[in-house]
């Protein structure tokens, strides 16, 4: 049966290029994900943007010397080529700064405003006395109050761990200019979690099988809520869409609540942009529909928290009652799939230290699927994991090109030098039963898997596969079957079967691989679709870049399809290329060991 699958990968700031410890957690789990359950026969909807508003993007603008519109414009530019890149299958792939988006923000600030969840309040708040703006607590250093730590943050002291307010430290200075920050009352409109949390506590008991981490995170952090604010002294926003606040120059909905709500103005955008208006419905909805959230972990809370008690609110099923906004009654996300994070020599990849490989870079000198596969195999799945260019270059030399690449070379190789074609098989015996046995089940196991987000063992299970089929080729020797061409042919016809199996079960991971690795077994068209970029226009604003894709009509299966007896085959070219073991130990020139 068809089910309907939305996959939400979280927005990328549009404040730099892109690292390859970013697209670890939003990126490439998210595709993998989606293509699988496409090949699974069901019905995906795959959304995310770049998200362009907030603090993030204004002080990259300051720096760079450019508006934060401009900035906005060309990250969102060298984010989309990059995803692009790395074959990310999005339905839509947009950005926040799009009308769309926000009509859509202001109507979910409006609901909730009208349903009582978004109420004004007075606090003090931290200014930049030079520009006026909300200088947010992450932007403040001073002394802790506690243990006297000079370096400590206005969220936090990363030396005694209490978690701090910007206007107890002693003192405070901005951390982007050095300034002291003004502390001014304020007003602004906050978020009543309180009002929300007996019905988020409900709902985050019936989730039950999310990983771990995120389970248990979330349920603590829901114990303890407060209101929070939902709006910034700032102008590089969403207006807030309530009288007197309009037209405010220096008021904005706060780029967090802007951003969460790009998965509904994504599929809604989707649903307009392929001429079925209504049909981001499907997914929002139908209870029978899913919903699968990826992000690193940095993003649980909002994702686990505050965005389900936005939809709560907005639905008016919290503890002050309320009508549904007008988009009607939407769908709570069914599971929120967070990674770790990827660290090199121990630290966490950071674009400010330089300490960082960017994706742009790496695609340049070693093509999509080698990184996608090292962050499915050795990625921060469930724990914070090193990058190294030695495992790197290992697992490329040892595993796609000696292991997979090598399998799919020779088996092919044989064939077309002594049929020309894929060859008949003949009785078979027991190790070649086994063999195919192993392969047509395994589309069970590694899907079972990979519904399961379970990426690492999804992958290494597929790769057991492989090494299956070349100890088979190794101990059934075909060629030393000269005066037997009837068995040489069973082998070969076996092992191409097995190639066959084992493309469709690694094309989730490997999608680029996985067309040539099909066309090299003669098949024709588009086996893994990619997506492309296309310019779009909405009406009264400029055109912009997006990400948009065909994959229905793509191929691949997640089942064993029998190969077709008589198929030409060509000579195959290598799939993988071997890298230089010297890499290993500094990595390439643009990137050296930090
Ligand atoms: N831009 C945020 C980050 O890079 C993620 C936003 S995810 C969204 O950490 F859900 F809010 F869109
Ligand atoms: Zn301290």
């Amino acid at each position: 049966m068809t089910s309907r699958i939305l996959t939400c990968a979280a927005w990328p700031y549009a404040n730099g290029p892109r690292h390859i410890g970013h697209v670890s957690g939003f990126a490439v789990p998210a595709d993998v994900f989606s293509r699988y359950q496409r090949m699974a026969g069901n019905d995906v909807l795959m959304v995310s943007g770049t998200d362009e508003h907030g603090t993030a993007i204004q002080v990259k603008a300051d720096a760079e010397g450019l508006t934060a519109r401009e900035t906005a414009d060309k990250y969102h530019q060298v984010i989309v080529e990059d995803l692009q890149g790395l074959g990310l299958s999005y339905d839509l792939y947009t950005r926040t700064t799009t009308l769309n988006h926000r009509a859509v923000v202001q109507e979910l600030f409006s609901a909730l405003h009208r349903n009582g969840y978004v109420v004004a309040e007075k606090q003090m708040g931290a200014l930049s006395p030079s520009t006026g703006r909300t200088l947010a607590d992450r932007y403040i250093e001073g002394t802790c109050p506690h243990c006297g730590f000079d370096g400590a943050r206005g969220d936090q002291c990363d030396n005694c761990g209490r978690q701090l307010d910007a206007i107890d430290l002693i003192n405070p200075r901005s951390r982007i200019n050095g300034e002291v920050p003004d502390f001014v009352e304020t007003e602004h409109f906050f978020l009543d979690l309180p009002a929300l949390a007996e019905a988020l506590q409900e709902w985050l008991q019936t989730r039950d099988d999310w990983r771990p981490n995120v389970i248990r995170f979330s349920r603590e952090f829901a114990k303890e809520l407060k209101p929070r604010a939902v709006t910034r002294d700032l102008d590089w926003g969403v207006p807030i869409p309530v009288a007197g606040w309009a037209d405010a120059d220096m008021k904005r909905i706060y780029v967090w609540f802007d951003a969460v709500t790009g998965y509904l103005s994504a599929s809604i955008e989707w649903a307009r942009r392929v001429g079925r208006p209504e049909d981001w419905r499907l997914w929002w909805q139908d209870d029978a529909a899913r919903s699968y959230y990826f992000m690193g972990k940095d993003n649980i809370t909002f994702h686990t928290v505050i965005w389900p008690g936005m939809l709560i609110g907005a639905n008016g099923a919290g503890s002050r009652g309320g009508e549904p906004s007008a988009f009607g009654v939407l769908d709570l996300p069914t599971e929120i799939v967070s990674s770790e994070f990827l660290t090199m020599s121990g630290s966490k990849l950071a674009s400010s230290r330089g300490h960082v490989i960017y994706v742009g870079d790496f695609l340049r000198e070693f093509g999509p699927d080698a990184l996608r596969y090292y962050i499915a195999v050795a990625g921060p799945e469930n724990q914070d994991t090193d990058f190294t260019w030695d495992e790197f270059v290992r697992r490329v030399n040892f595993e796609l090109a000696n292991e997979w690449g090598n399998l799919v070379n020779r088996s092919v190789s044989m064939a077309h030098k002594n049929v020309g074609a894929i060859p008949a098989a003949s009785a078979l015996t027991e190790a070649d039963r086994a063999l195919l046995a192993a392969s047509a089940g395994a589309f069970e196991t590694v899907g079972g898997l990979l519904e399961r987000a379970r990426f690492k063992q999804a992958i290494t299970e597929a790769m057991r596969v492989v090494s299956l089929a070349n100890k088979y080729l190794s101990d059934e020797e075909p060629w030393k079957k000269k005066d037997d061409p009837a068995r040489r042919d069973t082998i070969l016809h076996v092992a191409l079967q097995a190639v066959s199996d084992c493309n469709a079960l690694l094309t989730p991971f490997m999608p680029h691989a996985a067309q040539k690795v099909f066309e090299a077994l003669g098949g024709e068209g588009v086996w893994a679709a990619q997506p492309r970029i296309v310019t779009v226009s909405e009406e009264g604003a400029p055109d912009y870049p997006v990400l948009m894709g065909d994959y229905a009509s793509e191929q691949a299966r997640w089942a064993s399809t029998p190969i077709a007896v008589g198929t030409p085959l060509a000579k195959p070219t290598p799939i993988f290329a071997k890298l230089d073991e010297a890499l290993g130990a500094t990595g390439p020139a643009w990137a050296p060991v930090a």
